[in-house]
């Protein structure tokens, strides 16, 4: 055969193995009609409710229904494919939800109509089927403060740390023996397959050396401080997410239901006690009584609508809308998230470059075959943690991040159009196209102090809810995120980058903020401002808090104030967000909340 024979051959059998279905909705676990009852009913699959139903079920004498809204994941390369994670979340319907945030055309200006965009996996796996899959617990002092604020030991690092643990299978030797990893759980992480593509890599550590980042090589251990690899949840090669980690192996089980496309209405509660809920499938709709508990698992944006059409959530509110009140409490109210600016940094390349073509094919070989090479990467290569005041670096509490990506990653157009960027401004960042970039430098506010707040449109369940973030509306949030830019600027600036000539690739105007000097700090808060970049960390909408705190909507124990058998277990109980992306800390709370329910205790790790 020639070699246009050969390589026609090669692109065949690649586009066959990405077109073939895999096996779908296969396991005696999904069921085409849920019974009539269970001991307990847990409401979505995502990165905690899949945990929760997989725990609760260990138990064979525990009868446990999981309702998904969405499909099953199993077999779809978009989604086991790290690299692909851009294009799953832009555009497939099947398995996304894109919620918006309110309009708002007067303070987010470069977005298109005003509207922030937030997608959300609807999929069994949740978000954790969707997302940039970056492994970052977050700092000890993160789980103290939730602990001192609870009044609850039980949420400190130490009792904490177990959990974070007992979910991990650490892929990479050099971490799997450490006392902050585990290699035996079920949840595969890695660090960053070295053999990434960025030429650079070398001179970006030094960089960031020279001003004063030390190389951690273990963010998740010790200390978060310095930059270090990512760490991701991917196991060889492809996206560990946790239907695939806590659901596939236990699809045999006869204890455990997991009934997909079945979209949870409310949970029906009779004299304060949850007896279950009503669900739609199939244009069908089922009562489901819980024997036990219903756990909401529906992440923070639908677990507090499926709260307020139940009854529970701001009286006035509920009033306005004429549902009948169960439980006054503040549900909704302290939604916050981390938001990024993108920095692209552009630079003179000096390698010998392949042709595109054939190192796409080359990728894809490479990815089949090895399970490597840049479509196992999940973008992200270093993150830096950085504690910008000294009472932060006293306490060895970073406040900022900085995302750092590869060359493979563009912010260019097509990226901006997907975060719902104004067409108008999208055109005036149209030179980003041609432009070949060296790193994306991505700085992160990792403790927000804006607070959002988050509404029933209607009594329809499928009207999406009222978001308002308040993005960046306290000036802190806007201070910190300078000094993430400015490192930024130094990274560039830096001697270990002045051979390849790195400079901003942003140093035009825009049609936006066209009233500021380009690149002044008046420039970049009014950029930051006009189109917040949300980091997808939507938190604290059913806020964890001590038992007698009217401002929370759950105890420690994760049970709803005033109401028998229910409880909330997913990122929308962090009273403060994580300091990192909240992916574990969410897998952690459903691994908590699992034991809490079975009245059991991992017992906590000190010295450490
Ligand atoms: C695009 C994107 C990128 C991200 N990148 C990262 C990252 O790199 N690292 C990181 O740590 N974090 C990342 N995150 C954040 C992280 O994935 C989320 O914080 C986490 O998945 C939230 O988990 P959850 O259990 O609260 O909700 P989800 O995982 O969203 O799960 C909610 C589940 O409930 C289901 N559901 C909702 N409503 C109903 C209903 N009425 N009836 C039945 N089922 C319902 C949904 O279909 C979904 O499966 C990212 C998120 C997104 C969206
Ligand atoms: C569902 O109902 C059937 C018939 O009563 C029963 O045999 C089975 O154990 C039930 N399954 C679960 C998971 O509760
Ligand atoms: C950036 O560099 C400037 C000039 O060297 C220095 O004054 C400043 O402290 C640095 N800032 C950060 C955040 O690294
Ligand atoms: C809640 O109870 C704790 C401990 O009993 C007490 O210290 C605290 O002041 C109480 N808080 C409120 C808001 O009542």
């Amino acid at each position: 055969m020639g070699f246009t024979t050969t390589a026609i051959v090669i692109l065949v059998a690649i586009g066959l193995w990405y077109l073939v279905p895999r096996q779908r909705g296969q396991g005696k676990a999904f069921v085409s009609q849920p019974n009539a009852s269970y001991d307990y009913i847990v409401v979505g699959s995502g990165s905690a409710g899949a945990v929760v139903a997989s725990r609760l079920s260990e138990d064979p004498r525990t009868s446990v229904l999981l309702v998904e809204a969405g499909r099953d994941d199993n077999g779809d390369p978009y989604i086991s494919t790290p690299a692909l994670a851009v294009s799953i979340q832009s555009d497939d319907p099947e398995v996304v939800e894109n919620f918006y945030t309110e309009p708002d055309k007067s303070r987010y200006t470069g977005l298109k109509n005003g509207q922030a965009k937030w997608p959300r996996g609807h999929v069994l796996g949740g978000s954790s089927s969707i997302n940039y899959m970056l492994y970052v617990r977050g700092s000890r002092n993160d789980f103290d403060r939730w602990a001192v604020y609870t009044g609850d030991r039980q949420w400190d690092y130490n009792h904490v740390l177990p959990y974070f643990k007992k979910s991990e299978k650490m892929q990479n030797p050099e971490l799997s023996n450490s006392i902050y990893h585990n290699k035996y759980g079920p949840l595969g992480v890695n660090t960053i397959d070295s053999n990434t593509r960025t030429i650079i890599k070398e001179k970006i550590l030094k960089a960031a050396q020279e001003l004063g980042y030390p190389v951690n090589d273990d963010y998740n251990g010790r200390t978060m401080e310095g930059i270090g690899y990512a760490q991701t949840f991917t196991e060889n090669g492809e996206r560990s997410n946790t239907a695939r980690a806590f659901l596939r192996p236990v699809l045999e089980r006869e204890n455990l239901h997991i009934s997909l496309k079945s979209r949870v209405q409310k949970v029906i509660i009779n004299d304060k006690q949850a007896e279950g809920v009503e669900l739609v499938k199939d244009g069908k709709k089922y009562v489901v009584r819980a024997k036990k508990e219903v756990i909401l698992s529906a992440g923070a944006i639908e677990t507090p609508q499926i709260l307020m059409l139940s009854g529970i959530g701001p009286k006035n509110h509920l009033k306005d809308l004429k549902i009948p009140v169960v439980a006054d409490l503040p549900v909704g109210e302290n939604l916050h998230d981390h938001t990024l600016v993108e920095v692209p940094i552009k630079y003179k390349s000096s390698g010998k470059s392949i042709p595109s073509a054939l190192s796409k094919l080359w990728d894809k070989i490479n990815y089949k075959f090895f399970g490597s090479g840049p479509l196992s990467t999940c973008g992200s290569e270093f993150n830096i943690f950085a504690s910008t005041t000294n009472d932060n670096k006293r306490k060895d509490w970073p406040d900022l991040q900085i995302m750092l990506m590869g060359a493979g990653f563009s912010v260019g157009s097509n990226y901006l159009e997907t975060m719902n960027v104004d067409p108008k401004l999208v055109k005036s960042y149209a030179y980003r196209d041609h432009v070949e970039v060296a790193i994306n430098c991505f700085p992160c506010v990792l403790r927000p102090t804006s607070r959002g707040k988050l509404q029933l449109r209607s009594r329809d369940p499928f009207d999406h809810p009222v978001i308002v973030p308040n993005y960046y509306e306290t000036q802190e949030d806007v201070e910190t995120m300078l000094k993430g830019i400015q490192i930024c600027k130094n990274i560039t600036g830096s001697a270990a980058l002045s051979d390849v000539r790195a400079e901003f690739v942003d140093n035009q105007p825009l049609s936006v903020c066209r009233e500021h000097r380009v690149g002044s700090d008046e420039h970049w808060s009014c950029v930051m401002k006009s189109r917040p970049h949300t980091v997808f960390h939507h938190v604290s909408t059913c806020k964890m808090g001590a038992a007698n705190d009217s401002s929370s909507v759950v105890d420690p124990q994760l049970r709803v104030r005033g109401v028998e058998g229910l409880r909330v277990a997913d990122a929308s109980i962090m009273p403060f967000i994580v300091s990192a992306n909240t992916n574990a800390a969410t897998i952690m709370i459903g691994e908590k909340a699992a034991d809490l329910i079975r009245g059991q205790q991992l017992k906590p790790l000190y010295n450490v």
